[in-house]
């Protein structure tokens, strides 16, 4: 059969309220064009993220009744720290409530003022920590990472040559060296087994430990499966196996490929680093048996980290960000190609080439998609990443200006994304109307959350 199916059925609902076109206008002026003002019950369909808004199993519910509430040592620690050995064979398993905190507690400890982190592209959270530590966070991404409609099967891959150089010149500066699967920041693209083990092999030559950011391992691992040469055979989890044997340790957020919508965890092999992560973790988020979270979420995440590797599931996983993908490339829309795991990202510049970088595309876009479909998305572009002279308070615009259409897991169906990709067409062919916005206040500090904006007359 041709037609792929959503690998589970429905066993409860959530109503999603209509609106119309009228009412979204007046919506989105309140909201000052800004979706993260919008109110969750305005939208019709939540494409803002895929971290924490999946959808949990029969089997996840399940297990939450099961959840043994003891402070120290609960039946739950234990089901999670196995199901995370089993995947990532680390020794030292830390629950923390979601990524940034295994990010924080991980780099407060092993990161000192002047220190280099490379990585194939940091996410704003873990490059916020390094920062944080005063140390400097380094993306080597390939090249063709940062094209964007260049077709490449693992875009995500280390640069690995300049990996090299920047190791020779700065080993003694570099705590440890990381990379992203998927790489979000640039796409949501897999990184290769090869790239994976290589990266390994070039940090443990100057004895640097090699750490995973591991939010959506399962997505990067069913890639590799279907794109690498010799992984066809192997399942999911061995491949996922693999991966993390190059690695010392990994930072996760489990709101991701944990299927769960809160949770995280910090993991290493090494002995002392693991100490202190736990003495720092029992000052700011509780004891190593539950890190900040109840004993019933470790088990909903244990039983998601099973389930994630499920390969209908991944399948249909990959398959949904592709059709969404192969659709509006079809219409002449530019997107990120080939597209990642977890979302589909549009080139806001090329579909508003009218709107300059300093009236801001990509917001544009995020206003005019939901207006015309009551979706939401997120700017990620000069709202998000641009910087202002110091001197003269004009704007230096981003590299690129995108849009993330990010997927919950589980949570929509085909005929959500048939309506999405309708109304993103149909957005498409009344760009010429589409009117740039200025703001009209903003943050001292990630403006893009809290930013207001005004259309420009
Ligand atoms: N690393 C990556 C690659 C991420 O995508 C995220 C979160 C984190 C770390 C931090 O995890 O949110 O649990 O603290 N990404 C979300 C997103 C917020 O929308 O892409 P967290």
């Amino acid at each position: 059969m041709k037609t792929l199916i959503e690998p589970f059925k429905i066993k409860m609902v959530e109503s999603i309220r209509q609106t119309t076109e009228k009412e979204r206008i007046e919506i989105l002026k309140e909201a000052d064009y800004n979706p993260f003002r919008i109110k969750a019950e305005d939208i019709l369909i939540d494409f803002l993220t895929d971290s924490g808004t999946g959808a949990m199993s029969d089997r996840q519910w399940a297990a939450m009744m099961t959840g043994d509430e003891a402070y120290a040592g609960s039946k739950s620690f234990f089901r999670f720290e196995k199901a995370v050995k089993n995947i990532t064979g680390f020794k030292h398993i830390i629950p923390t409530h979601q990524g940034r905190a295994a990010e924080r507690i991980l780099f407060s400890v092993a990161v000192k003022e002047g220190d280099k982190i490379p990585n194939n592209t940091h996410f704003d959270t873990t490059r916020a920590n390094v920062e944080f530590n005063k140390a400097e966070a380094v993306d080597l991404v390939i090249p063709e990472g940062k094209i964007p409609t260049l077709e490449h099967p693992f875009k995500g891959n280390m640069d690995l040559k300049r990996l090299a150089e920047f190791l020779e010149k700065n080993h003694e500066k570099v705590p440890m060296g990381m990379t992203t699967i998927t790489n979000n920041s640039g796409g949501g693209q897999p990184v290769s087994m090869e790239n994976i083990r290589e990266t390994g092999k070039l940090l443990h030559k100057y004895d640097i430990p090699f750490f995973i950011d591991a939010c959506r391992f399962a997505e990067n691992a069913y890639f590799i499966k279907l794109r690498e040469d010799g992984y066809q055979d192997k399942s999911v989890l061995e491949v996922a196996q693999e991966m993390f044997s190059y690695a010392d340790g990994c930072t996760m957020s489990a709101k991701k490929d944990a299927m769960v919508n809160i949770g995280g965890f910090l993991a290493m092999n090494d002995e002392t680093l693991a100490m202190n992560s736990r003495n720092l973790l029992i000052l700011t988020e509780g004891f190593p048996s539950y890190g900040g979270l109840a004993g019933r979420d470790l088990d909903a995440l244990a039983v998601g980290l099973e389930e994630v590797l499920h390969e209908d599931y991944l399948k249909y996983r990959l398959r949904t960000a592709a059709y969404m993908g192969e659709r509006l490339t079809a219409s002449g829309i530019d997107i990120i190609r080939p597209t990642g795991g977890h979302a589909v990202y549009i080139d806001a510049k090329a579909f508003y080439p009218h709107i300059p970088a300093s009236q801001f595309p990509g917001q544009v876009l995020c206003a005019e998609l939901y207006r015309k479909g009551g979706i939401r998305g997120v700017e990620i572009g000069s709202v998000m990443f641009g910087r202002k002279n110091s001197d003269t308070g004009e704007e230096i615009p981003a590299e690129m200006e995108l849009v993330r259409l990010a997927f919950p897991r589980r949570v929509y169906t085909q005929s959500h994304f048939d309506f999405a990709i309708e109304a993103i067409i149909e957005t498409y062919g009344e760009r010429d109307k589409a009117k740039g916005l200025k703001i009209t206040w903003e943050p001292p500090f990630l403006r893009h959350f809290t930013a207001k904006f005004d259309l420009v007359d």
